[in-house]
């Protein structure tokens, strides 16, 4: 048996491969490279001392080969990563994140019934909750007013996938509500390789730190936090990645729907990470404030026990090591995966 891993190529499906290897599954890969490189399947290949995914390059829009796949592959589960994931590309591509993210699953999760396949665990984000009811957030807080197409993609396939299992309880759902993924593999063999000029913090810090920018922009100093900017919740990436392998051990027990915030509980500003970050690099990061980002909240971050009590999952790294971790990729690839 095997389980299929959509966007595998990705940031974070390539770290969920290498764990998935490790744990012992077999893994089948469909990605369309679309935001990835096939070379991440390759040093997946090195970390794993050999381990290999099968891997087809394909789109989950493509309904010949996902038939292919699940007529081809005995796939028990699917872990569903593939999906357009730039916020503010969303805004102004609403027709296409829609097109990529809601109809690209509702075609995948078509096939996997028509094949009898109805375990899936899906990618979902904090972004869910809006400007949160509560902090930390818990599972329990209201899903809320979304900024962007591509949170609202993740908000309305939420609703989508629980509805299906409602409908019919031989479906296992499970949503994983990511916090702010960051870090890399220790090997500094894989990692985040945006296109063009980073959104996120860590890797545009990262790429000041590498001399790719010149400095870093910190938006908006006057938020209700401790020094005035925004505060998340940063998850190392390779916890997330067993956070899914344990995910499929409650799938296999047959969890009828169940949704997990997937972050620390600690909630870090964006001047708290750049001091980490030069701590533990010791790579000195300019920065000027700048005004606040459309969109933004001011505080973001997870009640975590649900997942310790259901999943057995505790995020195990700290911020040092995120920060170390996200250096030392880039570092050892300023250019991602191009030569
Ligand atoms: P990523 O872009 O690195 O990985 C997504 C992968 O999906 C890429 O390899 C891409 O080529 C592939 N893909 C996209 N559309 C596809 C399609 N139609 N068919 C086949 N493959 C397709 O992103 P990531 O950071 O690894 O994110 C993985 C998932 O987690 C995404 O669904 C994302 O929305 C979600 N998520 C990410 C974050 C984050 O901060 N990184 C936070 C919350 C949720
Ligand atoms: N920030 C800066 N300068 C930058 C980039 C970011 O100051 O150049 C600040 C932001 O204002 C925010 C914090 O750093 O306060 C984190 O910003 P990110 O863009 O790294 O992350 P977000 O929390 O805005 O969003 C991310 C993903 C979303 C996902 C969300 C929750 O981009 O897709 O985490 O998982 F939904």
């Amino acid at each position: 048996m095997a389980i299929l891993v959509t966007g595998g190529a990705g940031y974070i499906g390539s770290h969920t491969c290498v764990e998935l290897l490790n744990a012992g599954y077999e893994v089948v890969v469909l990605d369309n490279l679309s935001n990835s490189s096939e070379k991440s399947l390759e040093r997946v290949k090195q970390i794993t001392s050999g381990k290999e995914v099968k891997f087809y390059k394909g789109d989950i829009l493509d309904r010949d080969i996902l038939k292919k796949i699940l007529e081809t592959e005995t796939i028990e589960s699917c872990i569903h990563f593939a999906g357009l994931k730039a916020v503010g590309e969303s805004v102004s591509k609403p027709w296409e994140y829609y097109q990529n993210n809601i109809t690209g699953t509702l075609t995948l999760v078509d096939e996997m019934r028509k094949h009898g396949c109805k375990n899936i665990i899906f990618s979902s984000s904090a972004t869910v909750y809006g400007d949160p009811a509560i902090i930390p957030i818990t599972e329990e807080c209201p899903k809320g007013v979304c900024t962007n197409p591509y949170g609202w993609s993740k908000s309305m396939l939420e609703q989508i996938l629980s509805d299906m299992q409602h409908a019919d309880p031989e479906w296992n759902v499970i949503l994983l509500r990511y916090f702010n993924p960051i870090g890399a593999h220790k090997s500094g063999l894989i990692g985040e390789n945006p296109n063009g000029i980073p959104n996120n913090l860590m890797p545009y810090i990262t790429q000041v730190a590498v001399g790719k920018l010149k400095e870093l922009g910190v938006f908006g100093d006057d938020y209700d936090t401790p020094d005035g900017t925004g505060v998340r919740d940063y998850i190392h990436v390779v916890d997330l990645a067993i956070g899914h392998v344990k995910a499929l051990s409650k799938i296999q027990e047959g969890v009828g729907l169940g949704i997990y915030n997937l972050g620390t509980g600690v909630g870090y500003s964006v001047l708290d990470i750049v001091k980490n970050f030069e701590a533990a690099t010791d790579v000195k990061i300019p920065y000027s404030i700048k005004p606040r980002r459309p969109g933004d909240i001011a505080s973001c971050y997870s009640d975590a026990t649900k997942a310790k009590e259901e999943l057995g999952w505790v995020a195990q790294y700290g911020i040092k090591e995120m920060c170390a971790d996200s250096w030392n990729w880039q570092k050892n690839n300023p250019n991602g995966y191009d030569d």
